[in-house]
């Protein structure tokens, strides 16, 4: 009987321990998945970010602080208490000014340093470090970015080519409803309206690919409206530049050709622009360089040619609720199709 007891309760505190060991690492291990491979604002490749991160830092150090002195005040207290509940013997400072230093005074010095500080990063992150040589036009739809280049003819896609250590203006607006740019590692949020303009700027120090994120919930695929930040160096943007703004290729096969054929004949034209071509729809993505770009679907899925295809078949497989319908054409007319829109590199 006894040992039975004992059993019982060995393994009442077996699963107590690990109950409060589930407890402690919980937070830690939904944090985990979080972070592999996310960008983090706490990793700035540029100047804006690095801003950013530093107030975060100061605000983390400074509460660590409060927390440490405060529950420690909090421990000695109850500790005192404990060991002798009847005499009350103040810990050597005066109850009343222990109280106007620590209740008053203290605060009001940390917060008017955390004001201060947050005041001259804001003013800091008002204006660029340097005039911007570039202009790039960000609008959000529902659910992906149209990125234009003022001057050129460059209109793209999901994807923000700018080029490394040059500040850079961004003019953000939104088509439907308020959509919000942030790249993480290079700029905080910043939203984005339909009908008026909200300007920003940019700087990356290091050429790479730096992921965003829309970060103001606009409806069923918020979470897959990303986008990619590309720093080329300066020479290899103004080539990308200048390729991007060339019109699409030819169709070089029959194959191709009769793929152009069906997507003039079909909707497809309504919503999509091939520079060169008739089509000159402004309700998707333009499509002119279609190939040259990572991704697909707001950096849903990697651009390839299968990808194309299963996207072109049934883009609500990978994003239920995209604008796009379904294309159900006839098998040749099919393949012609995608045949066409792989060569748009
Ligand atoms: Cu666009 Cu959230």
């Amino acid at each position: 009987m006894r040992s039975r007891q004992s059993v019982i309760s060995r393994s009442t505190t077996e699963q107590r321990r690990s109950r409060l060991w589930l407890l402690v690492t919980m937070p830690v291990l939904l944090l985990l998945p979080a972070c592999e491979g996310s960008p983090s604002a706490l990793d700035p490749g540029g100047p804006g970010a690095g801003r950013i991160a530093g107030l975060w830092w100061l605000l983390l150090i400074l509460a660590t602080i409060v927390a440490v002195v405060t529950f420690s005040l909090l421990a000695i207290a109850l500790w005192r208490s404990r060991q002798s509940r009847t005499v009350d013997k103040p810990l050597g400072m005066n109850g009343e000014h222990f109280t106007i230093l620590a209740g008053a005074i203290i605060p009001a010095v940390i917060l008017i340093v955390i004001t201060v500080v947050t005041l001259d990063a804001m003013a800091d992150l008002d204006e660029p470090p340097d005039e911007p040589a570039h202009v790039v036009e960000v609008i959000g739809w529902m659910w992906w970015w149209e990125v234009r280049y003022p001057g050129t003819d460059v209109v793209t896609a999901n994807e923000i080519h700018i080029p490394a250590g040059e500040s850079v203006q961004v003019v953000l607006s939104a088509a439907d409803v308020i959509h919000s740019f942030w790249v993480p590692q290079i700029a905080g949020k910043i939203d984005m309206f339909p009908g008026s303009d909200n300007t920003t700027w940019i700087k990356v120090d290091e050429p790479g690919i730096y992921r965003g994120q829309c970060a103001e919930f606009c409806g069923l695929q918020h979470t897959f409206m990303a986008k990619l930040l590309i720093v080329h160096e300066p020479e290899d943007y103004l080539a990308w530049l200048e390729r991007e703004a060339l019109p699409a290729v030819e169709p070089s096969t029959p194959e191709q050709q009769r793929g152009q054929e069906v997507f003039m004949e079909n909707q497809c034209l309504f919503c999509h622009a091939i520079r060169g071509t008739e089509a000159a729809g402004v309700v998707g993505p333009d499509l002119t360089h279609v190939m040259s770009r990572q991704t697909l679907g707001a950096a849903t899925i990697p651009n390839s040619v299968g990808n194309i295809a299963a996207w072109t078949a049934d883009p609500h497989d990978f994003k239920p609720g995209v604008k796009m319908p379904a294309v159900n054409f006839g098998g040749d007319d099919f393949e012609a199709l995608i045949a066409y829109l792989v060569s748009l590199e």
